[in-house]
């Protein structure tokens, strides 16, 4: 196991379109192993491939928190089958874009089709935050974020805002430590 560095916007391989895996093997399981450590350690409730620079269609999520037991979710080319008509309204954050926040509207509920860390095909349903994030985290599979959601002005402020601290070097709190 090992904690990855997470990348922050704006970057390019954010905005890549990932390849699909083509089976679930030993070196994706490390990987699926190596991104729910990292995204434990950020603290976050979901992680996307891309994020640590690897463009693979690989997500893990936890929405369990600190109070509940554990319940990691790993994900290899997820696929939405079904989304409900009705929209769900969430704050939604990311470990990329660290210390913004926007509100971004989805479908309410989902199902989705996806490989497992077995290399099974395997399909579940989703509502709530965890629809919401599984659906945030398979953006960055296709390199969109969360602020691509949201007004231009709003995204730009965000990103400008972002590659300042960069430039500056200035450390992030959300940035893994390695
Ligand atoms: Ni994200």
């Amino acid at each position: 196991m090992a904690l990855l560095p997470i990348i922050t916007a704006p970057d390019p391989r954010l905005k890549k379109v990932c390849a699909p895996v083509e089976a679930v093997d030993d070196e994706v399981r490390q990987l699926m192993a190596d991104m729910l450590e990292t995204m434990y350690a950020a603290p976050g409730i979901g992680l996307a491939a891309p994020q640590v620079g690897v463009l693979k269609r690989v997500i893990v999520v936890d929405i369990s928190g600190d109070e509940e037991p554990e319940a990691p979710l790993c994900m290899a080319n997820p696929e939405l089958v079904e989304v409900s008509d009705d929209d769900a309204t969430y704050e939604e954050g990311c470990l990329s874009l660290p210390e913004y926040y926007g509100e971004v509207a989805r479908p309410a509920a989902i199902r989705v089709r996806f490989l497992d860390r077995e290399n099974e095909i395997r399909e579940i349903e989703a509502e709530g935050l965890l629809a919401t994030c599984i659906q945030h985290e398979m953006d960055h599979l296709d390199g969109i974020l969360f602020v691509d959601h949201l007004t231009a002005l709003k995204r730009n402020m965000i990103l400008r805002k972002l590659l300042k601290a960069k430039k500056s070097n200035t450390p992030l709190a959300s940035y893994a430590t390695v």
